[in-house]
C-alpha cells in the first residue's frame, strides 16, 4: 500500500468524468491496489471521503470512513470504511441540508453547501458485488460529495452563498461554523 499524492483544485483531472468500471477490472490486482491506496491515503489526511480522480485516477470509485472523533468534522456517529464503485445516487427525500463542507483538494477552506437530505445508493462493492444503501444526514452529505467528483464537480460549484466560503481557521476563529457543524 501507499500514500498517493491528491490533487488540488486547478489540476484538469478533477474536472474530468471519470468512467465505470467493468465487474472484471474491479477485481484486477491494478484496481483492488488503488482502492488499497485510496483508503491508507483517506487516513494519512484525516478525510471522511476520497474519490479515485482526487488520486489522478479518472475512475468511479469513492471510499468513506469516518469515526465521531474526527478532527476535521464534529459528527455524532461514526462510518466504517466502505467502498462504492460505479454509484447511482437517488434522491429519495429532496429537502435539503446545509453543511459546511471542505475537501482534500481545496485545502484550508470550507463552504456552506446545501443537499438533499436522504439518498439512496446502488452500488457495486470492492469485490463487484451490488450493495444498495440508504443513507441520510452527515453521510448522505459525504456520499453527494464524494460521487460529485465522479462527474468532475467541486463543492465549490455548489456555494451559492459565496460570503460563506471562508478559511478553515478564520471559521473556527470567529466561530461562523459552530452551530452548524
Ligand atoms: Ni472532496
Amino acid at each position: 500500500m501507499a500514500i498517493r499524492k491528491v490533487a488540488r483544485m486547478g489540476n484538469p483531472v478533477l474536472r474530468t468524468k471519470a468512467r465505470e468500471l467493468t465487474p472484471g477490472e474491479i477485481q484486477s490486482p491494478e484496481v483492488q491496489r488503488l482502492i488499497d491506496d485510496m483508503v491508507e491515503t483517506l487516513r494519512e489526511y484525516d478525510g471522511v471521503g476520497l474519490a479515485a480522480p482526487q488520486v489522478h485516477e479518472p475512475l468511479r470509485i469513492s471510499v468513506v470512513e469516518f469515526s465521531a472523533s474526527n478532527p476535521r468534522y464534529d459528527i455524532g456517529a461514526g462510518q466504517g470504511l466502505t467502498v462504492y464503485v460505479n454509484p447511482r445516487v437517488t434522491v429519495l427525500d429532496p429537502t435539503e441540508e446545509g453543511l459546511w463542507e471542505g475537501c482534500l483538494s481545496v485545502p484550508g477552506l470550507k463552504g456552506w453547501v446545501m443537499r438533499p437530505r436522504k439518498i439512496r445508493v446502488e452500488s457495486l462493492d470492492r469485490h463487484a458485488k451490488p450493495v444498495t444503501i440508504t443513507a441520510e444526514g452527515f453521510l448522505a452529505t459525504v456520499l453527494q460529495h464524494e460521487f460529485d467528483h465522479l462527474d468532475g464537480v467541486l463543492y465549490v460549484d455548489r456555494i451559492k452563498d459565496k460570503a460563506k466560503f471562508a478559511f478553515a481557521e478564520e471559521l473556527a476563529k470567529f466561530r461562523l461554523a459552530a452551530e452548524d457543524l
